[in-house]
């Protein structure tokens, strides 16, 4: 099927990209370039093999989007675009629901326009809120606590209500937990600008000597040894998540959680990567975060039950991967100042 990924030369989009290729689908990607770089398009044609079309347009120009929806035959859409940095959504509220929202419903609205029935969206756990894990996709939308995760759930409140109003409009809302890993090639990965914000990219970069220690933030948590636990999954077991979903669209709304169901602790990430790779982290106990729950972990059974998929990458492959893809990357990544 010929699929629009929308943000799809960022870190998840590019990944899902490869898998959809891989299964036989053709792919059309509009990315604004916002947090991303064209040298990825280059990547993927290396990975696999095809030239995907490219659009350089912002997916909250209706007039723009619309043109790529005149120029291919689209059959459905991943629409993976989006701001997605927390603290930032904080200090930019009308960013985030601008870009969030107001991208959700012009390819929404498109798809309607041009008979476009199959969506998948990238959900996230934080609409959760802070309810107890595991975390089942039947529980009610939690209380968000920033404006990012206030933009998740509204476009899944917006899907929703479209497929209401829409019966053949098939979606699925895919509530991923911790994204981290790389394409084994080392080719794709994860690649934020400046001083990262999550845990994974910050270990690689104080691996790399980038960044002087990782800051632990918090070890009085009520977790097995007082650090943060997260439900991390490796971003090609979650890429083929996507192609699941998508295979399997039923009219009207599904969601899913996207982990692998198993907690992991801050202390026991760093670990596995300085054992899987050999390398030091230097890491210091820090307060906490402000917002940081002590644990997040999915119930992964319905996307296993009803789609076949569930992650196959454990922690190990996933420092490895993470690794090899930093260790790889050249780039601007090093201009910046260390902080302390
Ligand atoms: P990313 O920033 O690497 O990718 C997003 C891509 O969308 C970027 O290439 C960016 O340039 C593009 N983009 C942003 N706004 C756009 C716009 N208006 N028009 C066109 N392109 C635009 O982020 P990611 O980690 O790959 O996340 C992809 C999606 O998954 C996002 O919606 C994010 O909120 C969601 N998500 C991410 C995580 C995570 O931890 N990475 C977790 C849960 C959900
Ligand atoms: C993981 C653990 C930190 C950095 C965020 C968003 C969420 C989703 C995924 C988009 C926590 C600890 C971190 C550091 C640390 N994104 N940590 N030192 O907060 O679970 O989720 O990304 O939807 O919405 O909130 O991920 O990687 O920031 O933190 O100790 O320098 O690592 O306290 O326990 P988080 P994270």
């Amino acid at each position: 099927m010929k699929i629009l990924v929308t943000g799809g030369l960022g870190y998840i989009g590019s990944h899902t990209c490869v898998e959809l290729a891989k299964n036989g689908h053709t792919v059309v990607i509009v990315d604004n370039l916002s947090n991303s770089k064209l040298e990825t398009l280059d990547r993927l044609t290396e990975i696999t093999g095809a030239r995907m079309a490219f659009y350089r347009v912002d997916v909250t120009d209706y007039r723009a989007t619309a043109e790529i929806f005149a120029a291919h035959t689209i059959e459905g859409v991943m629409h993976f675009a989006g701001l997605k940095a927390v603290g930032e959504s904080v200090e930019q509220p009308l960013a985030y629901y601008y870009n969030n929202v107001l991208g959700t419903i012009t390819i929404a609205k498109l798809c309607l326009e041009y008979g476009v029935n199959k969506f998948v969206f990238s959900s996230s756990a934080t609409v959760y809120g802070d309810q107890a894990s595991p975390l089942y996709e039947d529980m009610a939308l939690g209380q968000t606590t920033n404006p990012y995760g206030e933009t998740k759930a509204m476009s899944e409140r917006i899907l929703t209500d479209v497929t209401k109003a829409n019966p053949r409009f098939a979606v699925s809302l895919l509530r991923y937990f911790n994204p981290v890993g790389a394409h084994e090639s080392g080719l794709i990965g994860e690649d934020p600008n400046g001083i990262p914000n999550n845990l994974m990219p910050y270990v690689t970069r104080v691996a790399k000597g980038l960044l002087p220690c990782l800051r632990v933030f918090g070890n009085d948590y009520d977790t097995p040894d007082g650090t943060g636990v997260r439900d991390y999954i490796h971003v090609v077991d979650l890429a083929l998540g996507h192609v699941a979903a998508f295979e399997n669209l039923q009219p009207g709304v599904s969601i899913f959680n996207l982990g692998t169901g198993k907690g992991t602790s801050v202390l026991e990430l760093v670990h596995a990567f300085t054992a899987e790779n050999g390398v030091a982290v230097p890491y210091e106990i820090a307060p906490r975060r402000v917002g940081d729950v002590a644990t997040c972990f999915a119930d992964a059974s319905r996307a296993a039950r009803d789609l076949g998929w569930r992650a196959k990458r454990g922690i190990r492959e996933m420092v490895r991967d993470a690794w090899r893809f930093e260790s790889a990357t050249k780039g601007t990544k090093g201009t910046f100042p260390f902080v302390r």
